[in-house]
């Protein structure tokens, strides 16, 4: 039986383009968000990034930058002032001696996963991929040939991951593990046991970990924040991802980078130069400046999210059909609707009858298509009107 779209493949007289494109979905939060653009009077529980500005004393620098006319290239690899920035401040937080050599900045951390994944991923080697996950790390994989091997997680359990479960799907054809913790769209916490046991095992297997930490700095409830870089005895299996992004609020500002092996990023310096050149310059600056400024505003900001974290449990708890849990960072909550409810049709309803965006489990993965992703990077007064919205229309609802 052949789709459609294979249809339109072999029929259309356009000009074939690469079939590995076919690997990339359209985004279920693009159609979700395209939707609510044409409606009047939407409260938006989708957003994926920060709803502050950036701390003033960064865009001074990226200002300052340009106006002292650092427009130009940076050496291949970053910024070298970045570059020493990056490797002094994981060297002193993760406890490990780092030189600039094991840093590449990218645009932001999108470009270091592509750059990731698509450099290490071949015909049938396998990626274990927690399910949820943030949705490029799956089409990144398969464009070059690449299987995931997903694990999926579940609600009951805060969608935390068990290491045995990674361990135990680890294959002759595992090429290496990819982590998001906190998670995008779990907001879970993986504690340090489970990292370093899966840290460890792969390390043994001789099995790469993927590690993209782009939340590492919105950890609630005064827990630590267990980065794989604290986890390894070397850095010969680990490439660990991040940006500035959700940390100090820099998103379109697309500053990124790797950490890894030396040998691992000479690798990967080839390749960026054949992808983006690099990164933004003076948005490089202004990444020297977040690293070496005051961190108040980033106190600040996590202090705002924990505030919304509770407030947001506490109204999904009085939700009928919601089982929620207790999210460990990040900015997002993935509750589950009733088992065999098509979350799909549920957020599209939601939209459409009482003007709540979210976004749809499936989003995300295969494992949870009952889930709705919360996002609390909104006003807590945003928070409180949309579940006074949603609260009344779920008591209406029958998902039996
Ligand atoms: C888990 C995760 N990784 C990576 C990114 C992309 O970050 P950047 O803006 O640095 O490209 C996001 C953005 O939403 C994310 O949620």
């Amino acid at each position: 039986m052949s789709s459609s779209l294979d249809i339109d493949f072999y029929e259309t007289e356009d000009p074939i383009w690469n079939p590995a494109l076919l690997t990339i979905p359209v985004p279920g939060i693009r159609k979700m968000v395209n939707l609510a653009a044409t409606m009047e009077d939407v409260i938006h529980l989708s957003i994926g990034q920060p709803d502050m500005p950036a701390p003033a004393h960064v865009v001074e620098r990226t200002i300052d930058a340009m106006r002292a006319g650092q427009t130009g290239y940076t050496m291949d690899a970053g910024l070298p002032e970045l570059l020493e920035a990056l490797a002094g401040y994981y060297g002193q937080r993760c406890e490990r001696r780092l030189v600039p050599e094991n840093v590449m900045v990218t645009t932001g951390a999108t470009e270091a996963l592509y750059l990731a994944l698509t450099a290490t991923s071949a015909p049938g080697r396998e990626f274990i991929v927690p399910d949820p996950a943030f949705m490029l790390y799956a089409p990144m994989i398969r464009l070059n040939g690449g299987v995931v091997r997903p694990i999926p997680l579940r609600a009951e359990n805060g969608y935390q991951l068990d290491p045995q479960a990674v361990i135990d799907a680890i294959g002759p054809n595992t090429y290496a593990i990819v982590l998001n913790s906190p998670s995008n769209p779990t907001g879970t916490l993986y504690p340090r046991e489970t990292i370093e046991a899966i840290v460890t095992e792969a390390a043994y297997r001789g099995v790469y970990v993927i590690s993209d930490e782009v939340y590492d700095h919105l950890i609630y409830d005064d827990q630590e924040y267990p980065s794989v870089l604290s986890c390894c005895s070397d850095l010969d299996h680990v490439i660990v991802i991040s940006s500035f992004s959700k940390t100090f609020s820099m998103a379109g500002m697309r500053v990124g980078w790797l950490i890894a092996s030396q040998a691992a990023i000479k690798k990967l310096r080839r390749y960026h130069m054949f992808t983006t050149t690099v990164a933004n310059t003076p948005c490089q600056w202004a990444g020297v400046a977040a690293l070496r400024g005051p961190r108040t505003s980033v106190e600040q900001m996590r202090t705002t999210y924990q505030a919304r974290r509770d407030r947001l449990v506490e109204l999904v708890a009085e939700t009928p059909h919601l089982q929620g849990y207790r999210p460990e960072g990040a900015f997002y909550m993935f509750p589950q609707l009733p088992a065999g409810t098509n979350g799909t049709n549920v957020a599209l309803r939601m939209l459409r009858e009482i003007g709540v965006c979210t976004i749809a489990g499936d989003t995300f993965g295969d494992a949870n298509p009952n889930a709705l992703r919360i996002s609390y990077s909104t006003s807590l007064a945003q928070i409180e009107a949309a579940f006074e919205r949603i609260i009344p229309w779920m008591k209406k609802q029958d998902f039996g």
